[in-house]
């Protein structure tokens, strides 16, 4: 007998399935954070736990049949890369990787906008990773079909910040109150820039942890400023860890660097150990959006507060909400 296998809810319930013209996501771009409220952040995660449910239940199903996306990669990536494609996949569609701009005509000198202008022909939607900041606005200017900035040098990374909130939801039940600490590279660090941004809109308190020259860029400091956040800056995690309810783990950027001894002086700034980790709360997490390059010694990663390795999997069903939204689907 065939089991019944209820269609994906929307997450608007006026929404009937499949029906792009009230899909309130249809057709726009994601290219930064800041073009999302609370409402919005809701309605994602709504839609992502549906995508969760549906992955535990029937794995691949065919939301997303016959739609084609391409992943235009000009950075080195693994896990955003390859959960755009499974997101893709497991939603029946099918993905055009191009993760390697060197055997593209992009070598032939080709500019950005005639890419995504040629791209567009052949898919649906387009995820982006860049290395100068503003390239997904860029695209997102002379393209037709959507673009998902996938990293745009040290400026965002839209779909991490709402994977790695979607992280702190689902593994600390609330958002509201908690404290979080940044540790690392925050000055060349892509995701933190998108993660301070996006939980400002929210009633926390956000500690920053650097090396001198690496501290959060001051224009981010002064936009969060403005939405009545208290932020503090500190050089020691110890001042910090045992308050902390989310401590967010970023490597050193050593491909931002112009000055390799400067990279060296401060590639291990902080290590974080199960005996640096003593002095923290029982229930607390620790995030790191990865790769790791010994930030996180490996004698962590059994403590069921090391949260990074489920953090990966929480993002493929945001960035499946994701393609769905902007197709229309949901
Ligand atoms: C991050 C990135 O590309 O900004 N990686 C990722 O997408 N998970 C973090 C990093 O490279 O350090």
């Amino acid at each position: 007998m065939a089991t019944y296998i209820p269609p994906i809810r929307s997450a608007n319930p006026y929404l009937p399935f499949g029906d792009q013209r009230t899909a309130p996501f249809y057709g726009k771009d994601i290219l930064s954070v800041k073009q999302f409220g609370r409402p919005d952040l809701e309605y994602i995660f709504g839609v992502a736990h549906e995508m969760r449910e549906m992955v535990s239940r029937v794995g691949t199903f065919d939301l997303l049949k016959g739609k084609i996306l391409v992943n235009l990669f000009y950075e080195p990536s693994t896990r955003t890369s390859s959960s755009f494609t499974s997101a893709m996949e497991r939603l029946g569609g099918s993905v055009i990787p191009i993760n390697e701009v060197r055997y593209s005509s992009v070598s032939k000198g080709e500019s950005l906008p005639d890419t995504v202008r040629t791209l567009e022909c052949y898919a649906d939607v387009i995820v982006l990773r860049h290395p100068e900041v503003g390239a997904s606005a860029l695209a997102a200017q002379y393209a037709r079909k959507p673009i998902i900035n996938a990293g745009d040098g040290v400026g965002e990374h839209p779909t991490q910040a709402l994977l790695d909130l979607f992280t702190i939801r689902e593994e600390l039940g609330e958002v509201e109150g908690l404290t979080v600490t940044m540790l690392g590279d925050l000055k060349y660090g892509r995701t933190v820039h998108s993660l301070a941004r996006l939980l400002s809109m929210f009633n926390v308190r956000l500690h920053y942890v650097s090396p001198a020259i690496l501290r959060m860029p001051p224009e981010i400091l002064e936009e969060i400023r403005q939405k009545g956040i208290q932020q503090t800056e500190h050089e020691t995690l110890a001042e910090v860890l045992p308050q902390t309810d989310v401590l967010y783990i970023t490597r050193v950027q050593k491909e931002r660097f112009t000055d390799l001894d400067e990279y060296d002086s401060v590639k291990s700034a902080y290590i974080i150990t199960p005996d640096i980790m003593a002095a923290a709360k029982e229930k607390m997490i620790v995030m790191h959006p990865l790769p790791r390059v010994g930030e996180i010694s490996m004698d962590f990663d059994a403590d069921p507060r090391a949260a990074y390795f489920r953090q990966m999997e929480y993002g493929l069903y945001v960035r499946m909400a994701l393609l769905a939204m902007v197709l229309g689907k949901a």
